[in-house]
């Protein structure tokens, strides 16, 4: 089965058996067949956060399971239910359409509503932990079904604890805790600015959506259109004497304090200083618009892709002595 229509960086891979699952059942099922095999089992989202590097002799899962409900309303505060497979931004069109308020920072990102945990997904000051109550995992260990309250999922930027432990826990559903009064996040300024420009001083959740929406369209490239994964390195977090040292030298430099001492710079305007912006080879290449993202072409293969990425990570290195972190899962 080629895995080329379901990872968004457009890498032509196979993998040596393929399933889908839309149900608990079918995911067990799919778990049992691997083990009959002997296989490993890999399960796939959306496949936007995923360099493939190579032929995948493993039984590939892929997430179709389909539904969001609400679940139980209070003073406002409305529990809505979501299943894996779900693809994410029209997951959050439909919560916005219920009237409900929370995902609009998150528009627009690929991916689905089961993978959106395992990175803690983020943008526009707004991060998956802020929005999420709970969620249902299936223990690979076990057998077993577990829920996770929000505070036993291990959050942080960009990770968690279905990502420290992964090939553990399969996210079966999940659930957010959103709200009937809008409590809007304007703390990225361009969204803030967007907003104002637009003669718009008391947005609702949906104009705020359609900003993130218009701003993401400008700066990322659209997958269907040119092959990419979303930011590719995380931004680094350093100390503060480092950051100072920077500073002095680059006086443009963008980092913002992160607490305990640190600051988080912004790996885009790193590379972009290095002068990768716009640079291709071959068919691998760091968008033109947005240094942070890895492109495919058409043709690129995942290893080219990776070996685009270790260049970058070396000369930021030698340039900064700064260490940058792939974010994407590689296999
Ligand atoms: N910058 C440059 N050159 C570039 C790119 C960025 O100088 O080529 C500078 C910008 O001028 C800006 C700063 O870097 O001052 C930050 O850029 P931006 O606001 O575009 O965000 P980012 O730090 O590059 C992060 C997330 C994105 C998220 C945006 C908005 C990570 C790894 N990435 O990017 O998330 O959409 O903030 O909140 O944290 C993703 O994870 O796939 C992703 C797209």
């Amino acid at each position: 089965q080629s895995l080329q229509p379901f990872n968004t960086f457009g890498v032509a891979v196979k993998a040596h058996w393929y399933a889908e699952a839309s149900t608990d059942a079918e995911v067990r099922e799919a778990l049992a067949a691997a083990a009959a095999l002997g296989a490993p089992l890999l399960v796939m989202g959306g496949g936007s956060n995923l360099l493939l590097t190579g032929d995948l002799d493993a039984l590939v899962l892929r997430m179709v399971s389909r539904g969001r409900r609400l679940l139980a309303e209070e003073g406002g505060q409305v529990l809505v239910e979501a299943e894996a497979g779900e693809p994410w931004h029209p997951f959050v069109l439909w919560t916005l359409e219920q009237g409900l308020a929370g995902l609009e920072n998150l528009s627009l990102i690929p991916g689905t509503v089961g993978a959106a945990p395992v990175q803690n997904i983020g943008a526009y000051g707004v991060e998956l932990k802020d929005v999420l109550h709970s969620l249902l995992a299936f223990d690979r260990q076990s057998g077993e079904l577990r829920e996770f309250r929000v505070d036993e999922c291990e959050f942080a930027y960009r990770h968690s604890r279905f990502k420290r432990e992964s090939g553990r826990w399969l996210i079966l559903r999940v659930r957010f805790a959103l709200s009937r009064q809008a409590v809007l996040h304007l703390d990225y300024g361009p969204l803030r600015q967007r907003l104002q420009q637009q003669g718009i001083d008391v947005p609702t959740p949906l104009a705020v959506s359609q900003a993130v929406c218009a701003i993401r369209a400008e700066k990322l490239p659209d997958p269907q259109v040119l092959g990419n994964a979303g930011s590719f390195f995380k931004n680094p977090l350093v100390d503060e004497a480092l950051a100072g040292q920077l500073r002095e030298r680059w006086p443009g430099l963008v980092g913002y304090p992160a607490g305990d001492g640190q600051v988080k710079l912004a790996a885009g305007w790193l590379i972009e200083q290095a002068g990768w912006k716009g640079y291709r080879d071959g068919d691998a290449g760091v968008h033109a618009l947005q240094a942070l993202v890895l492109v495919n072409y058409g043709g690129a293969t995942g290893r080219q892709l990776l070996a685009l990425a270790q260049r970058i990570q070396a000369d930021i290195r030698t340039r900064f002595g700064v260490d940058l972190e792939i974010e994407p899962v590689v296999c």
